[in-house]
């Protein structure tokens, strides 16, 4: 999709499942049009370098080899910390001190990978938001769900669709009627925003109830600028989603989606039958989606459905401040 935007935004991007990056392992990435390499050091932590080596440009991530708390270039041996800066030369005393490759901050929560983007590299501008302690009314430790991977775990690769896109969708109650099959349209609740942070708060109301606000369930979605949104239902279901949308290239972008599904009293590993439901359920609502996103174009001035407009042109405001360079042409 072409879109007035970069595909280079501002802020913190899903890349992964802690699970994908065992002790020891090097493993090659590429978001933002970057090559990447991401090894897990002997303390344990994860750390992100641009992909090819200073001394004649080898790629680190196919064939790099984790030696303390650095990664060996397959090539000549030369060694890189977690600053990025070169810290052996194989035969010499000394490393060179000039050389260095640049770093992509990395942080992990509950099993998730997020690495912070600038266009530029700079730092990390304000924090992730916490998963779970993100919502302090709803109040369920991470222990109170099964654990999300493998099995409710789903990404899709290189999908033509910006996060601009899945951004707004979450602004859009009209759809959940066509797209998802819904026989109830959730209303819009509440939205509210505070600086890199997007609230929203969708319900279905209960139809079998005389109260005209009574709802059956609720979606609240906090949005972490553009990579994605964390979603806690309450009400007749009480699950967590974690949906992120991280552009690989230009025009492409993998999307990952991680469900916490609430431990059912005395069953402690997921029965079949809940792995069906849930995938039946909830880890295909995204195809749902994709077949819209991937032939959809951009429309520059939407004649807004009624319920959605003030929503949906505030949150393409708040929206434009992840955007710090142009779009590429
Ligand atoms: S290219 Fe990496 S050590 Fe030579
Ligand atoms: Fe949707």
């Amino acid at each position: 999709m072409d879109v007035p935007f970069t595909w280079k935004p501002t802020g913190w991007y899903q890349i992964g499942w802690s699970h994908e990056f065992p002790d020891g392992s090097v493993k090659p990435l590429r978001y933002f049009g970057e090559d990447l390499v991401a090894y897990r050091g002997e303390g344990g932590e994860l750390h992100v370098l641009e992909a090819h080596c200073a001394h004649l440009g080898a790629h680190i991530g196919h064939g790099g080899k984790v030696v303390d708390d650095c990664v060996q270039c397959p090539f000549h041996g030369w060694q890189w910390n977690a600053d990025g800066q070169n810290a052996a030369i194989p035969g010499q005393d000394k490393p060179n001190r000039s050389k260095s490759l640049r770093v992509w901050p990395v942080m992990e929560q509950h099993g998730l990978v997020f690495m912070w983007h600038h266009p530029h590299g700079d730092p990390p501008a304000w924090e992730m938001l916490d998963i779970f302690g993100c919502y302090p009314d709803i109040t369920m430790p991470p222990e109170a769900y099964y654990s999300p991977f493998p099995a409710f775990t789903r990404k899709d690769e290189a999908e033509p669709v910006h996060p601009q896109i899945v951004l707004e969708n979450s602004a859009d109650s009209a759809h959940f009627e066509f797209v998802h099959r819904a026989t109830v349209t959730p209303e819009v609740l509440h939205w509210s925003y505070d600086e890199h942070l997007w609230y929203f708060i969708a319900g279905w109301p209960d139809t079998s109830s005389d109260a005209p606000d009574a709802m059956r369930l609720k979606i609240h979605s906090k949005l972490f600028g553009l990579g994605g949104a964390i979603s806690a239902f309450e009400g007749v279901q009480r699950h967590r989603v974690v949906f992120s949308t991280t552009p690989t290239e230009h025009g492409r972008s993998d999307m990952f989606y991680t469900i916490w599904w609430p431990r059912e009293p005395g069953i402690d590993v997921v029965s079949d039958e809940i792995l069906a439901r849930v995938e039946r359920e909830f880890l295909t609502t995204v195809d749902d989606d994709l077949s819209i996103w991937r032939y959809q174009k951009w429309i520059e001035k939407p004649a807004y459905s009624k319920v959605d407009a003030k929503g949906y042109s505030t949150l393409r405001k708040w929206s434009q401040q992840f955007y710090d360079i142009p779009p590429e042409a």
